[in-house]
């Protein structure tokens, strides 16, 4: 079976090694490893195939930054001479960045079977770009695996078939798992001069939260609060700067004293950080799955998740954005009532291979 495996952005990455693991060690599968170029910064992209041990992509199209129209389409004429060329006869995607939405479109239209690995997750919030990917990437697949339950609920409702979904677990957790004791070794604490479970980490991206000055602020008032009480380990995404400079906030910023802002970190530094936090404070997908996992408190500064299970099983509690929720529900965790959670059903580090032994039952012509 010629499988391209499609990544785009660093949440992908993660995903795509268990899978791509699993795909060479059965000789059934001729797999190959395509990466977008959506995300291309040496810290956000090429830092992830050292630490995650990825092949070097077969194919790379360096698409790079645009408005959403502009870097879906350019990755829809690249792949589409791609798949002309490879015939393969699966492409697989996973996640809900707009790498996953145009390589989808394209093979789906190219009459080529898509499989889409983290299928189902909804947040019913079209403001959402992922939504939107997620929608139509799996409106269009023919195989949906998911991570959850709920997920297969929503595919179920949206009018799939039982025989197209397989709920497998989480690939995303393969890799953390499969990682743990690498990512321990980091002396990324050391470095930063941070005591086991005494400071907080946080991540931010969304457009919702960094895009709106007012948001932004609303959110920079509450760390300067936050970082008064715990130290906060502050990894960047460029998005974010560029938006803090934009709107006059980074010399704010700057100016606090406990906020340590930091470079995108990679994976294995990134995993250590979060593993000895006291809790996390972030807008990301994955860092809610990998804090459930891990059994530090998450507070997500989002009104709504796609992930349910994190909420109602794992470590996580939506604050949204509002300053005043973010600063309560902090110092809740650092009372020690943050949530304990259980992992849940299937994250056992095995995903990749029930999506590679389904993909090998049901053989090449899908
Ligand atoms: C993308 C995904 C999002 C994911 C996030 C993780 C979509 C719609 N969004 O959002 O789901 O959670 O990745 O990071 O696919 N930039 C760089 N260097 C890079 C990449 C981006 O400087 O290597 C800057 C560019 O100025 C770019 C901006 O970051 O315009 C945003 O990048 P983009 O890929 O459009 O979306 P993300 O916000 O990273």
């Amino acid at each position: 079976m010629r499988v391209i495996n499609v990544v785009g952005a660093r949440p992908n990455f993660m995903k795509i090694a268990p899978v791509m693991r699993e795909m060479q060690k059965r000789p059934c599968f001729q797999p190959l490893l395509l990466h977008t170029g959506q995300h291309y910064d040496d810290a956000m992209s090429r830092v992830f195939f050292e630490d995650l041990r990825i092949p070097k992509p077969d194919i790379y199209l360096g698409v790079g930054s645009g408005t959403h129209a502009e870097q879906t389409a350019r990755i829809m004429v690249e792949f589409e001479r791609i798949v002309a060329d490879r015939k393969p006869d699966l492409v697989l995607v996973v996640g809900d960045v707009n790498s996953t939405l145009a390589c989808s479109v394209v093979a789906a239209k190219l009459r080529v079977p898509v499989a889409h690995v983290e299928a189902g997750l909804r947040s019913f919030d079209r403001d959402m770009p992922e939504e939107i990917n997620r929608l139509v990437t799996d409106s269009i697949s023919t195989l949906l695996f998911t991570t959850s339950r709920d997920a297969d609920e929503n595919l179920l409702r949206e009018g799939h078939g039982l025989d197209q979904i397989h709920f497998v677990g989480n690939v995303m957790i393969d890799t953390l798992l499969a990682s743990a004791e690498r990512a321990e070794q980091s002396d990324v604490l050391e470095r930063l001069g941070l005591q086991d479970r005494g400071y907080a980490v946080l991540t931010l991206h969304r457009p919702s939260n960094v895009d709106d000055p007012a948001t932004l602020a609303g959110i920079v008032d509450a760390l300067e609060q936050v970082q008064a009480r715990i130290p906060i380990v502050f990894p960047a995404h460029p998005r974010t700067s560029t938006r803090l400079q934009t709107f006059g906030l980074a010399a704010r910023v700057a100016r606090m004293p406990s906020l340590i802002a930091v470079e995108p970190q990679g994976y294995l530094d990134f995993m250590k950080l979060v593993a000895h936090c006291a809790m996390v404070l972030t807008d990301s997908g994955g860092l809610q799955e990998e804090t459930t996992v891990l059994g530090v408190p998450c507070l997500t500064l989002r009104n709504n998740t796609e992930r349910p299970v994190t909420v109602t099983e794992g470590t996580n509690t939506l604050v949204g954005p509002n300053p005043n929720a973010i600063v309560r529900e902090s110092l809740k965790v650092l009372a020690g009532e943050g949530k304990r959670g259980r992992r849940p059903e299937l994250w056992d580090g095995h995903a990749a291979e029930r999506i590679a032994a389904v993909l090998e039952e049901r053989g090449p012509k899908l």
